[in-house]
């Protein structure tokens, strides 16, 4: 089910100034959320994941991998066409992003029940934390020009 905390979380994603990157912060936290949903229906229950669900949840983070790879390619294209101070350092920062979401990833398929509170944790932090601090330092920059 979703709630109200997820309701807030896409409520709480920075506007940065370019439509359809707000459109893809909003599909990524639609995933992200897809995903909470059913960690947090098995947290719940204090049950491990069924496999259908393991499956479910592997579908959604190869759509979130991939879905963030093109997000991250389309910024960075954007950026340094804008001639962006930072743009090299964005790059790097969606780099280690794109690291850690193999990792959940590889977690994922590998089936570690033990890691499920802390994979939630991270999923629910990492798009909000960067739109709104890395990705909302680039709207700042062209909202001054
Ligand atoms: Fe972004
Ligand atoms: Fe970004």
């Amino acid at each position: 089910m979703i709630t109200g905390f997820h309701k807030k979380l896409i409520e709480s994603l920075t506007d940065v100034g370019v439509p359809r990157f707000n459109l893809a912060h909003e599909q990524l936290m639609g995933i992200i959320i897809d995903a909470d949903v059913i960690i947090g229906a098995i947290l719940v229950d204090e049950r491990s994941p069924t496999q259908e669900e393991w499956h479910t949840l592997s579908d959604l983070c190869d759509e979130l991998v991939s879905y963030t790879k093109l997000h991250f390619n389309d910024e960075i294209s954007y950026l340094i066409n804008k001639s962006y101070p930072n743009a090299r350092i964005h790059q790097e920062v969606h780099q280690a992003l794109i690291e850690d979401l193999n990792t959940l990833r590889a977690q994922i398929n590998g089936q570690s029940d033990e890691k499920l509170k802390e994979m939630r944790k991270w999923l629910l932090e990492w798009l909000l934390n960067h739109v709104n601090h890395e990705d909302k330092a680039y709207a700042k920059h062209f909202s001054k020009m």
